[in-house]
Order: C-alpha cells, then sequence, then structure tokens
C-alpha cells in the first residue's frame, strides 16, 4: 500500500493505483443508499478528494458516522474516476483507521465562515482553513523562488547572526537580550550593570543582516542572507510587524544603479513565477481574496520600473491634488499614502525611489556631492507602497565616521564594520526585501498579519 498524497491522487494518472491517503476530513455527507461521502484534506494542495464509505466498512456505523470536520483518519482504498465536478478522481475506501474525533460542539472551523481577526484567535488551527493553507502554500513557494533566484546569479548565502550588539537602521529599535534579572539588575554608578550579562555588554535581536552581509560581500563577492529580524516599534498597521523575515542581499563592486537593476530582476522573478508554481492557490487568491492580484503580478513582472529621484518625487506629491492625511514637504519620510499615491494612481507602475535626504537615512549609506542626500533606494509597488529599502554603501572611512559622529554613534561599536573600509574598501550596495510584504502583495491578503505563521505585534505573542 502505497502512501501519496491528495494532490497526487487527484490526478488522472493515479487512477487504478491501491493507495494510502492520510488527513483531516472536512465534511461528511450520507446518501440514502446507505453510504458516505467524505471530503478529505491533507494540506498538499488546496482541494479535497472525495472517499466514498460503503457501508460494508467493519467500523461504519461505529466510527464513519461520526466523523465530522477535523477528525483526522487513514483511508487505504482505490483511485477511480469521479463522474463529480471538478475533481477527476475519488476514493473507494477498502479500510479507513480513525485517529482522532473533533468534537462539533468545540471545535472551531465549522463550516461557516470566519473573519481574519477571529481565526488569528485560533492560529494552532487556521492552517486547516483553505485561505491559510494557501497562504502557506504560497509563502513556501516565494522562499523557494527567493533562494533560486540567488543561487542561479551567483550568490552565496550566509547566515548572520539573530543576536547582536549593533543598531544596524540606528532607529533605536531593538529588543533588549539579556539573562539578567530585571527585578534585582546589578548597577554601577545609578546605570544597569551590564558587564555581568551573558554577552557582557547590552545585547538585542538584529534588525537587519546588513552590517554581517557586507563583511562576506567585501569578501566573497556576491551574497544574501534570509532570516528573521525584529523590530521594537509601535507600529499598529496592516504592513508591519515586530518579527519579518527579510532576505538581503550585498553585492561588491555594485552602485547605486546595479543595486536598482538587480532588485527590479528579482521582483520580477518572483512575480513571473510564482503563478506558474502555485496555480491553484493562486487562482484561489484571485477568485476569494482580490480579483486584482493576477493583473498586478503580471503588469510588475513585465513593466518596466519608473525610477526618479525623492525631489522629483516631492515636486509631484507637492502638484497633486491629492488631499494627503500628512503633508509633504522635501526633507521629511514618506508616508504610505504618498508611497500609494505614486505607484497607483501616478505611475501605474513599481516605482523606484532613489537619493533621499541624508537626515533621514542611516548612517551607512553613501553620501552624494551635492551635501543633501544619500544614494537610497525605496522599491513602491501598488498596494503595500515600500517593499524594497536598500543604498550604495560609503566606502569612504573619513566619510563613515563623519556620518557616525552625525548620527551620535560610537565608533568604538562599529571598529570592525570601519575595518571594511580601512582595508580593500570597495564601492558595494545591497537592499532588503520584506518576505511578509512580498506575500500580501502576492496573494491579495490585507494583513500583514495573515500571511506569517504566527504574528508578533505589540501586545501578540500567543502561540
Ligand atoms: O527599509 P528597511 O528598514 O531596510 C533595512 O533594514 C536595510 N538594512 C536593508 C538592506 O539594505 N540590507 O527594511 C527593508 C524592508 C522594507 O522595505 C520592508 O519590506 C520590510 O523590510 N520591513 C518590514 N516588514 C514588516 N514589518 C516591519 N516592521 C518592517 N520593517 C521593514
Ligand atoms: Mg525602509
Amino acid at each position: 500500500m502505497e502512501k501519496i498524497t491528495v494532490a497526487q491522487a487527484r490526478q488522472e494518472t493515479a487512477i487504478g493505483r491501491q493507495v494510502r491517503l492520510q488527513g483531516w476530513v472536512r465534511t461528511r455527507r450520507d446518501s440514502k443508499a446507505g453510504f458516505s461521502f467524505l471530503e478529505l484534506n491533507d494540506g498538499s494542495c488546496l482541494a479535497n478528494i472525495q472517499v466514498i464509505c460503503d457501508a460494508e466498512l467493519p467500523n461504519y456505523q461505529a466510527e464513519v458516522k461520526l466523523l465530522t470536520a477535523g477528525c483526522s483518519v487513514t483511508v487505504d482504498g482505490q483511485v477511480q474516476a469521479s463522474g463529480g465536478k471538478g475533481q477527476a478522481t475519488e476514493i473507494q475506501a477498502a479500510r479507513l483507521t480513525l485517529h482522532g474525533l473533533a468534537d462539533p460542539q468545540t471545535y472551531p472551523l465549522q463550516k461557516k465562515r470566519h473573519s481574519f481577526e477571529k481565526l488569528r484567535e485560533w492560529a494552532h488551527l487556521r492552517p486547516r482553513s483553505n485561505t491559510f493553507g494557501a497562504v502557506a502554500r504560497v509563502r513556501n513557494c516565494l522562499c523557494r523562488l527567493i533562494h533560486d533566484f540567488f543561487q542561479q546569479e551567483g550568490f552565496l548565502y550566509v547566515h548572520t547572526p539573530v543576536i547582536t550588539a549593533s543598531d544596524c537602521e540606528g532607529a533605536g529599535e531593538m529588543f533588549k537580550v539579556t539573562t539578567l534579572d530585571l527585578n534585582n539588575p546589578p548597577r554601577q554608578g545609578g546605570q544597569v550593570d551590564y558587564t555581568g550579562d551573558f554577552f557582557d555588554r547590552p545585547s538585542f535581536l538584529t534588525v537587519s543582516g546588513q552590517l554581517e552581509a557586507e563583511i562576506f560581500a567585501c569578501a566573497l563577492g556576491k551574497v544574501y542572507t534570509f532570516g528573521p529580524t525584529f523590530r521594537a516599534e509601535n507600529s499598529n498597521t496592516s504592513r508591519h510587524l515586530a518579527e519579518f523575515w527579510m532576505v538581503e542581499p550585498e553585492m561588491a563592486f555594485y552602485d547605486l544603479t546595479d543595486n536598482m537593476d538587480l532588485a527590479e530582476a528579482f521582483i520580477k522573478y518572483l512575480c513571473a513565477n510564482v503563478v506558474a508554481s502555485c496555480p491553484e492557490d493562486m487562482q484561489f487568491f484571485h477568485e476569494r481574496i482580490d480579483d486584482t492580484v493576477l493583473d498586478a503580478l503580471q503588469t510588475v513582472a513585465t513593466r518596466k520600473f519608473e525610477r526618479l529621484s525623492y525631489s522629483e518625487a516631492v515636486e509631484i506629491l507637492g502638484k497633486s491634488k491629492e488631499d494627503f492625511e500628512y503633508p509633504v514637504a522635501w526633507g521629511h519620510d514618506l508616508q504610505s499614502e504618498h508611497e500609494r499615491y505614486l505607484t497607483e494612481k501616478k505611475f501605474q507602475a513599481p516605482v523606484i525611489l532613489y537619493d533621499y535626504p541624508r537626515e533621514i537615512k542611516p548612517f551607512y549609506m553613501y553620501c552624494n556631492d551635492d551635501g543633501k542626500t544619500v544614494r537610497a533606494m525605496d522599491v513602491l509597488v501598488p498596494k503595500i507602497g515600500e517593499i524594497i529599502g536598500g543604498s550604495q554603501r560609503e566606502d569612504r572611512l573619513d566619510v563613515l565616521q563623519q556620518r557616525m559622529a552625525e548620527q551620535d554613534l560610537n565608533p568604538d561599536d562599529y571598529w570592525w564594520y570601519l575595518d571594511l573600509r580601512r582595508y580593500g574598501t570597495v564601492p558595494h550596495s545591497g537592499f532588503g526585501l520584506g518576505l511578509e510584504r512580498t506575500v500580501q502583495f502576492v496573494t491579495g491578503m490585507a494583513n500583514i498579519r495573515d500571511v506569517i505563521p504566527f504574528p508578533r505585534t505589540p501586545g501578540n505573542v500567543e502561540f
């Protein structure tokens, strides 16, 4: 008896095979003729397979007739052609083993539709729903495509640390990591004395693997890191998480234009390939979640990204007749309403903005000769706004030191980062793509909490 998946059993080529299927019952329907139909799902695909259970099964009355949504079973039987619509095959059960019942009085996932808010309270059960199963498969597919892209382009995958002593983005939004007794920490001159802490100094969860990725790029050329990152910002928006995944390529001998070219090729690759890799799930998102997603993916995959400077963008925004909640002024960060206006209304295409004011950007970005801007870039896509942030890095030791001084950073904390500029410095660039915002863009899911298995946001750490 060969174990196969529901996805395999749904193929016409499986007809005639004796197989074993294992999964969870979605529904049971009893026929007047004295047998039952089960809809079985095992997560291998969106669709279920129909299982026919005859009354002759020895446990028909005692077990089959008790099956309800959520029960787990093993079914042995033959795959046969099905006359039912939407299915090429079904399985005639020769034996059914019940593993676990799911009391219909208390099992939350009954047939009725639940709101996504409600499903967040059941994060341990929501992967069993159609939408969250589809999100999990598409997320998996995007991760595979991310690795495929960089591996094909000759990048080396490096693992950067989760625990760090430096604040890459300089925004002070870091979670502290400590083993000190918070009720009674050692003190020295009124301050907490971290010399007795696990790492003998204040340490944090990383906000970005960039600084360490730069170390490897400045030795091995083209690298990328891909892992969880953490931000202790108190943002309760549909696009912010306190824990999210970021893929960060870093390339020696790349200037900002090379960086933009790579970012554009990368996003195009993901959008062009995700539909072919997950056709059934993507059709589901198109029909049930957002009927613009397939068009949006097509647009991004084929249209040239609009490229303009931050200053040009501010001018366009200033001249627009839009009623923005936040005013636009040169020197201020753009809000997502501004980003969305540019990509959704003005250009109706992905947009790359570059050369941002130096005051609003981190210390590591390359300073332009105008004394006012740095070689930063943000990639904006419809509905999401910023999906990528990146820059050419400051590779001149003296300028970098001056920038660190401007931002009150202690050079002793970054001695190794400065060494990269002391010894064989090279022009280099990189960027970070937020995985969850990418999953949102691809699936049309409105809230970022619904595209990561276990969202971490202010006040939410259950599961
Ligand atoms: O623009 P950010 O902050 O850039 C960096 O961290 C750089 N060190 C990256 C680099 O150059 N290697 O973040 C990059 C991307 C954003 O464009 C966004 O997609 C995502 O990470 N992101 C978030 N996603 C979810 N929740 C948050 N709180 C996010 N903050 C950033
Ligand atoms: Mg950013």
